[in-house]
């Protein structure tokens, strides 16, 4: 895919599902929100794409804020029907899929630091270029509807790089000295979705490929767990099943982490 034509991606899409309805926008509030409001109408795999979102949404409550027509912001409604003990493989699947494709497309090393920041090493230096949004909605115990909202940092340049919480930002850009099709990239991420989607819906867990994925684990880190804002220090040795992170402080006491922000000591 070489043009920014959105309807012709979703035609060369080689998915049965994803992206097969496909929404773009000028401006929307938020990709991930337009398709919670219609999830009930809307098939499973459909795709909202946005050129700019007036209220995009981060992690832990935070906006997600990106210039106009720069940034690859899309949202995958996906009808799981899975236990709910599955839910963290779709955060899993996300993480897997942005890193492959970027790697499919691009010649430098692209990582995740934990949860789902999409990490890419710059002048020395981790920088974010991308984060990942999965909200849920669960019906009879079972994992009914969620939606995995991407944000990458295609087309930015250094004067308009978002402003991020720990990581500095950079973005396809920057990585690479060239603008890219942001039709490239989400025809790498859909296609991909689909595929790990349908692995995971035969049982198959995510977890060793996302685990090989993260920057995180071996090194030192402070964590402020959303829950109760705590602060833990320690190493990170491991993400189990659910995909909490597992700390493990100088006396060799672990701890899991469901939900927070890592800061990597190196
Ligand atoms: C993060 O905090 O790192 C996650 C950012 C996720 C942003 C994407 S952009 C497309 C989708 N729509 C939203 O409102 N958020 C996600």
């Amino acid at each position: 895919m070489s043009s920014e034509n959105f309807q012709s991606l979703s035609e060369a899409l080689p998915t049965s599902a994803v992206g097969k309805t496909l929404f773009h926008f000028e401006t929307v509030d938020s990709t991930n929100q337009w398709l919670r409001d219609r999830s009930e109408a809307l098939p499973h795999g459909s795709v909202a794409i946005a050129d700019f979102q007036s209220a995009g949404r981060g992690r832990l409550g935070r906006q997600w804020v990106t210039p106009p027509g720069a940034a690859l912001l899309h949202s995958i409604l996906l009808k799981p029907n899975w236990p709910l003990i599955q839910a963290s493989w779709l955060t899993m699947i996300a993480g897997i899929v942005v890193v492959d494709a970027i790697k499919t497309l691009y010649d430098f090393d692209v990582k995740l630091k934990w949860p789902n920041d999409v990490v890419a090493l710059q002048d020395q230096a981790l920088h974010k270029i991308g984060g990942i949004l999965v909200e849920t909605t669960v019906n009879q115990a079972r994992l009914a509807e969620a939606v995995i909202g991407i944000g990458l940092n295609v087309n930015i340049s250094a004067g308009d790089l978002p402003t991020t919480q720990g990581l500095p930002a950079s973005s396809l850009l920057l990585l690479t000295g060239q603008q890219h099709p942001r039709t490239a990239v989400a025809y790498e991420t859909l296609s991909r979705i689909e595929r790990a989607f349908e692995h995971s819906a035969k049982g198959n867990s995510p977890l060793e490929a996302w685990r090989d994925k993260l920057i995180t684990l071996g090194e030192k880190v402070t964590v402020v767990s959303q829950i109760d804002r705590a602060e833990r220090e320690g190493r990170a040795i491991d993400v189990d099943e659910w995909g909490r992170l597992i700390i493990e402080d100088q006396q060799g006491r672990r701890q899991a982490v469901a939900a927070g922000d890592v800061s990597l000591r190196f």
